[in-house]
């Protein structure tokens, strides 16, 4: 069989938060042991993604937390990037919605569906804040769920039910930022026309056969309900603006620009070659998703590619259920939540992913409880697959000088032994290919449980003629290489505790199939690969991470904003008045090798002139200068607040001007 040329795309995460162990194993673990499975198969793949920018999610929490919402997608764009570095998930390309490359494509593809068309101008009602004076377009309306009467729930989805909201169906609504109650008001906005895709959708999705049935029951379902057409403007500052004339104010709805952000991603990635994977109908294009994530990705964004008509339908929607923490349903609002960073920070990568990938929520939702997460790392991964490797290659560095003995007649044991590992990539592998990650996790113990009992059976300690030796260090690489996609990491050290040549990603996976290994190799230094997780450990994690509330998402914000400020000490050398501003200055300031600044602040109620004149004082240095009363000004001072009036930090001792402060 030739190359396949496979699509991998994860959901873009909202750059409004931090990742959370859902979000790991709905959308993008699974997607990662599906990508490095096929790049070891060599075929052509690329894994795809980059954080969602737009829409009320990234609005409200900037307008909560009184940030710009670009810094606040700057932080979490950032870290959320680090996380999946941290975790091992192989992305070809990590993209933002908030490049050019993206706004172009959007307004493009806006554009190019509105003249075959398919999108037009109504006027209609909407929810309008009396008091903020603005239109409340999604998560900036909050009420009551009118389908499981949930409160505090927000207007495009309900958190505890599931189901998709229109702002207006909430009762008892308020505005999300002044709680006051919205009235309606009349607007324009832009419609795609996804009821004249019914039919079509219809026959293609009866055809995916191979779809999950979360997917294809849900999507059916709601095409027999009858599809109607969907708003895909929003009255909002923030987003993609809408490239016509006469729309000011207004930017394409979040769902519309983000999975065009997919191509924007890829493009960024090769400007050449996307084509081949996104205008190729020979190209397998696959989605990665959590379930709340199905519509868009069955129905409105097959609509939106059938429309534009120059792009290839998605071939498979691998959509999860929900992962649930300690019995209850996850909310980052309520703060019941594990943050990704935060078990990272304590326990290795592959234990994380194994364990998630174990409880992998395929066809329902499931459950993440630490003290199963420790039971499972110890018996199965530990007890199980580490035990296997660590027992061979210790027998092998102690009994045999670190040499794999030469093999010498093969017993029926040791014929089976050889079988175990002829089938154990095929027995793997057919598993990922269809998606069946957790029986693929298990495919994978069970070949490591057939290992332990060879061993045990042969009892290499009393006497031994090197087959054993020789076929279990065979069946250790085979593990190696079966391993790569589920455990990265580890995988890597048995690679190398083996002494083999290269690295175990650039391995054929059939490879795993044989026994290259001969008699007279010698191995790498040896040490344990996973240590046990005591209840000393667990029992400490659980009372710091596990409480509501313990380190909210706003802290986490404040944090990277902290972090990501460059404050340095300046020397005040001139300080001027402005025209008609009682409680501003203008003033110039040395802040050494970064030059001098114009800064205007507003300090004259407490400052003479006279006082500031070469003083030394502490600077925010890496803002976008902003405009203040017709003057630039290039940087903030930090100032304590006394009842209201500035004083300023200073260093306590003099310093070098522009010195940076830690
Ligand atoms: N930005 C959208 C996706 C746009 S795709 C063009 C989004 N972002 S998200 O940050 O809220 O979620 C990211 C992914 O994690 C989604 O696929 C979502 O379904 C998934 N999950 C979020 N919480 C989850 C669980 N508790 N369990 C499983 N998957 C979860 O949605
Ligand atoms: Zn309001």
């Amino acid at each position: 069989m030739g190359k396949e040329r496979i699509l991998v795309t994860s959901a873009l995460p909202y750059a409004n938060g931090p990742l959370h162990i859902g979000h790991a194993i709905g959308a993008y673990i699974p997607a990662d042991v599906y990508t490095r499975y096929h790049r070891l198969k060599g075929n052509d793949v690329i894994f795809i993604c980059g954080t969602d920018e737009h829409g009320t999610p990234i609005a409200v929490t900037a307008e909560q937390e009184g940030i710009p919402p670009k810094r606040v997608a700057d932080n979490y764009h950032k870290l959320i990037k680090k996380t999946f570095s941290d975790i091992g998930v192989s992305f070809d390309n990590f993209s933002r919605t908030t490049r050019e490359l993206h706004y172009k494509n959007s307004q493009e593809f806006f554009l190019r569906i509105l003249e075959k068309g398919f999108v037009y101008k109504k006027t209609v009602e909407r929810p309008y804040c009396p008091v903020c004076k603005r239109f409340l377009p999604d998560r900036y309306v909050r009420g009551t769920c009118p389908y499981c009467g949930s409160k505090d729930e927000r207007g495009d989805q309900c958190e505890r039910c599931g189901k998709q909201l229109e702002p207006h169906e909430l009762l008892d609504s308020y505005c999300a930022i002044c709680g006051s109650s919205p009235e309606q008001k009349k607007t324009e906005h832009w419609f795609f026309r996804l009821s004249e895709f019914s039919e079509r959708l219809n026959e293609w999705i009866s055809e995916q056969k191979h779809w999950p049935d979360n997917a294809r029951n849900f999507s059916l379902g709601w095409i027999s309900e009858g599809l109607e057409d969907r708003a895909i403007t929003r009255d909002m500052e923030w987003g993609v603006p809408v490239p016509l004339r006469n729309a000011e104010g207004k930017v394409l709805y979040v769902w519309f620009d983000a999975p065009i952000g997919y191509i924007s991603s890829t493009q960024e990635w090769n400007a050449k070659g996307w084509r081949d994977y996104w205008q190729n109908p020979d190209c397998k294009i696959v989605h990665f998703i959590g379930k709340d994530n199905i519509p868009f990705h069955t129905i409105i964004w097959p609509a939106m590619l059938m429309a534009h008509g120059d792009y290839t339908l998605p071939w498979q929607i691998s959509s999860n259920e929900y992962l649930n923490l300690e019995g209850r349903k996850m909310s980052t609002s309520r703060g019941w939540v594990l943050w990704l960073h935060d078990i990272l920070g304590e326990f290795s990568p592959d234990l994380v992913r194994y364990y998630l990938l174990s409880i992998n929520p395929a066809n329902h939702d499931s459950d993440f409880s630490l003290k199963e997460f420790q039971h499972r790392v110890n018996s199965e991964l530990i007890g199980t697959l580490g035990n296997f490797i660590n027992r061979v290659l210790v027998f092998i560095k102690q009994n045999r000088g670190g040499i794999v003995p030469e093999p010498v007649e093969f017993d029926d044991l040791d014929s089976r032994i050889l079988e175990t590992i002829r089938g154990a990539p095929g027995r793997v592998g057919r598993e990922i290919k269809e998606f069946r990650f957790q029986p693929a996790l298990n495919a994978l113990l069970a070949t490591a449980a057939e290992g332990n009992e060879y061993f045990q059976h042969k009892e290499p300690w009393k006497r031994e003629n090197g087959t054993t030796l020789y076929l279990c260090a065979n069946l250790t690489r085979t593990l190696a290489i079966l391993m790569h996609p589920f455990l990265p990491f580890s995988a890597r050290r048995v690679w190398e505790m083996l002494g083999l040549n290269g690295r175990v990603e650039e391995q054929e996976w059939v490879s795993a199939g044989e026994s290259p290994i001969e008699g007279g190799h010698k191995i790498g230094s040896v040490e344990p690969l996973y240590e046990k997780i005591e209840d000393k450990k667990i029992d400490a994690f659980g009372k710091k991470f596990l409480k509501p509330g313990s380190e909210s998402k706003m802290d986490i914000l404040k944090f990277e904003e902290f972090k990501g400020m460059d404050l340095r000490v300046g020397r005040i050398k001139r300080v001027e008045d402005i025209e008609g501003a009682d409680r501003l200055y203008l003033l110039r300031v040395d802040l050494g090798s970064l030059g001098e600044r114009q800064l205007v602040a507003g300090i004259k109620d407490t400052y003479k002139k006279k006082e500031l004149t070469g003083k030394e004082i502490v600077v925010v240095a890496n803002l976008e200068p902003a405009i203040i009363r017709g003057y630039k000004s290039e940087g903030m001072l930090l100032a304590a607040d006394l009842d209201g009036k500035p004083v300023f930090l200073v260093p306590e001792r003099e310093v070098k001007e522009g010195a940076k402060i830690r």
